[in-house]
């Protein structure tokens, strides 16, 4: 493992302002913490290397950069001879906040275990909230919330959202669903199965307990839009029966249903329609244009754009995502939300940043390179949206909420995870 000195990362947002805390208290919810707290959740390994250096574990890996001042430490040893791991629990949790219990929610997180929903558990934990994660771990990995596993405040439960399943809840995070396309055209038929039944069968429980229930929606309900920036109110312009149909046109379901109990049964119901959102924790190999060209960059492979590299994307970062979804499912808004970042980047444009990153950290952290990584084209994937940019007016007059991280700062922090994880042998 290579050592590092165990510098703090100053990360500022927009404005030049330095970031050390997400979220924020309103709509009476108070979803602020450290961001200290929440690196040293998913920028620290959950195992040390051998069991000399657990006391010192925390001074020397890459992770230890992200993660001043937390004094939590997971026991369990790796033997790289042996290639083997002995697991032990964490000896203690993450600090969370001691809620009274008329402010301590029920929270249910289907898809909990994924990319996504792993940021929003561990948000949700910290603020002392009691979660409940509902996964299959199709996509998701139970390592992504087995920090929490022990905790009073949490449950995980292994089970499919196509089958109903019953629990007391306030509120809903419904996210479960395979998000790469990769993943969802493994098994079409399963992906529209989970839009539509699982769907059903979450918006039937809210129904029953009265809980509020936002969905996770995207961006992919406009198609190959013929409307930039997209507002929520245009209708999209999908290929009913392309290869990504199963997802794109399952979540359009998936909202007309969230209406239809809206409107038949009252059902409390939030849509966040999201954009591309990247972090720390996303698959490596799922496909998505950050993390492959991220993981190429790093392993100094060459990076692939399809098609000539003008086609457009915005990408957000997962803290603005979280706030976004936060402070939506606290607020009255129940029409549809955009939740998104609008800096527009061509892909092409986009491959020569994240080469830049990859080499300032490389530099920083005194990593060779044997050549300069290049950047190749390939034909387009037939259904490849064009262009899609987020109109976030809607998200910004009625949640206040706009995106705070800059790419820059998001994919450095999210190069810095993926090469520690390399370092680790775990990419
Ligand atoms: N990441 C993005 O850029 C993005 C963009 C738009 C929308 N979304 C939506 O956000 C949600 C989360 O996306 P993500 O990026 O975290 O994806 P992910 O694949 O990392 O997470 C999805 C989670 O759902 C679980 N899951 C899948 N099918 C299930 C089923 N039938 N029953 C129970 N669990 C199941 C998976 O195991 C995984 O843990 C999805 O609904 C996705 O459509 C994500």
């Amino acid at each position: 493992m290579t050592t590092t000195t165990a510098a703090p990362i100053k990360t500022l947002d927009k404005d030049g302002k330095e970031i050390t805390t997400v979220g924020f208290d309103r709509f009476g919810f108070n979803c602020e913490v450290s961001l200290d707290v929440l690196r040293s959740l998913y920028l620290r390994p959950h195992y040390v290397l051998t069991a000399n250096d657990i006391k010192d574990a925390k001074e020397e890996t890459s992770h230890a950069q992200f993660t001043q001042g937390a004094d939590y430490q997971s026991k369990s040893i790796y033997h790289p001879d042996t290639k083997t791991i002995s697991y032990t629990t964490l000896s203690r949790f993450p600090p969370v906040t001691l809620l009274a219990p008329s402010e301590r929610k029920r929270i249910l997180v289907t898809g909990g275990a994924g990319f996504v929903g792993s940021h929003l558990v561990d948000r949700l934990m910290l603020l002392g909230h009691e979660v409940t994660v509902l996964d299959n771990f199709f996509t998701g990995s139970k390592t992504t919330v087995s920090h929490w596993v022990g905790h009073p405040n949490f449950e995980l439960i292994r089970h499919d959202v196509v089958e109903p399943f019953m629990i007391e809840c306030d509120q809903i995070y419904h996210l479960a669903c395979p998000a790469s396309p990769p993943h969802y055209q493994f098994n079409a038929v399963k992906t529209i199965k989970t839009s539509f039944m699982g769907t059903l069968n979450m918006l039937g429980l809210a129904k029953r307990t009265k809980a509020r229930f936002l969905i996770t929606s995207t961006s992919e309900v406009y198609g190959d839009p013929e409307v930039h920036p997209q507002t929520e109110e245009y209708w999209g312009h999908v290929n009913p029966i392309g290869l990504r149909a199963c997802y794109d046109e399952g979540k359009r379901v998936a909202e007309t249903l969230t209406y239809g109990f809206q409107r038949q049964d009252g059902v409390d119901v939030r849509v966040a329609r999201i954009f591309n959102t990247y972090g720390p924790r996303m698959n490596p190999f799922d496909g998505r244009v950050v993390s492959n060209f991220v993981v190429s960059a790093l392993k100094g492979e060459d990076m692939t754009v399809y098609g000539d590299g003008k086609q457009t994307r915005s990408f957000q970062y997962i803290h603005d995502l979280i706030d976004g979804l936060i402070a939506l499912m606290n607020s009255d808004e129940s029409r549809p939300v955009n939740i998104g970042n609008g800096d527009e980047f061509t892909i092409g444009d986009f491959a020569h940043l994240v080469r830049e990153i990859v080499e300032k950290v490389q530099d920083e952290d005194g990593v060779k390179r044997t050549r300069q990584v290049q950047i190749v084209h390939e034909p387009m994937p037939s259904d490849d949206p064009q262009r899609r940019r987020p109109d976030t007016s809607r998200a910004k007059e009625t949640l206040q909420w706009q995106p705070r991280w800059t790419v820059r700062m998001g994919l450095e922090e999210m190069v810095r995870y993926y090469k520690a994880k390399m370092e680790e042998g775990n990419l």
